[in-house]
């Protein structure tokens, strides 16, 4: 097994590179990254029943990742034939077309070098009393920089929505000097960075309400268009 224990992953590390085989072929992960945003998700094993609802989920969405510029890549230590055949199974029982690369990681080299792998669950192990790797996510954005970390126990599937969800917001964010608040979805209302003085933010989002000082709402500004008059 090929342990590889870097420094700890946080929000703003740089995603590490590797190299790796996928359902896909062989990928740099750096190149694989190229401009887009990417998931990097890992699950415990192939042909289990909450990974089987969580692939099926995330390859339904994958249309929605795509209009947003997010590439999807799952990840567990199994082998390539083995993600092949149970892919199959995926797309039958949850009626999806998986077509987003999975990593073959059976030595669980990406695994360790993302910190994937279970420390408390002395059950979450295979039969060599190996860890299964949890079910963590990655969200990198096109500089390769890290914007969310998830992980989740193998016992709960995750919520394909929230990881859409979040990205949604951390796009917005990155385009508007703004912040979500809890439960924010797109069209809701945003709230104005901590940053942004009032004086500008009468500029910036002419209908901003201030509930205190330090918590002000706006609607987030219409797209300006280029169209010629
Ligand atoms: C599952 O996907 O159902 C699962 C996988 C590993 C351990 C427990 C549950």
């Amino acid at each position: 097994m090929a342990e590889e224990r870097a420094t700890p992953l946080r929000l703003g590390s740089t995603a590490p590179n590797f190299k790796a085989e996928t359902t896909q072929g062989p990928i740099d992960f750096h190149e694989f990254i190229g401009d887009n945003w990417v998931v990097l998700f890992s699950h415990p094993e192939d042909y289990t029943p909450v990974c089987t609802t969580e692939l099926g989920a995330f390859a339904k969405l994958e249309p929605e990742f795509k209009k947003r510029g997010v590439k999807l890549i799952g990840l567990s230590a199994n082998t390539i034939d083995s993600h092949d055949g149970w892919i199959k199974d995926i797309n039958e029982v949850t009626g999806s077309n998986l077509t987003f690369p999975i990593i073959g990681d059976k030595d669980r080299t990406v695994a360790y070098k993302y910190d994937m792998i279970d420390h408390q669950d002395t059950t979450n192990v295979d039969s060599k009393g190996i860890a299964f790797t949890i079910r963590s996510v990655f969200v990198i954005d096109p500089k390769k920089t890290i914007r969310l970390i998830m992980s989740y126990p193998a016992s709960t599937g995750r919520n394909s929505a929230e990881v859409l969800r979040v990205i949604d917001s951390l796009q917005t964010g990155d385009k508007h000097r703004i912040t979500t608040p809890i439960n924010w979805v797109p069209g809701d209302d945003v709230i104005v960075h901590p940053s942004v003085k009032n004086e500008e933010a009468k500029e910036l989002f002419p209908d901003f309400r201030i509930v205190k000082p330090y918590l002000r709402f706006t609607p987030l500004p219409r797209e300006k268009t280029s169209a010629a008059v």
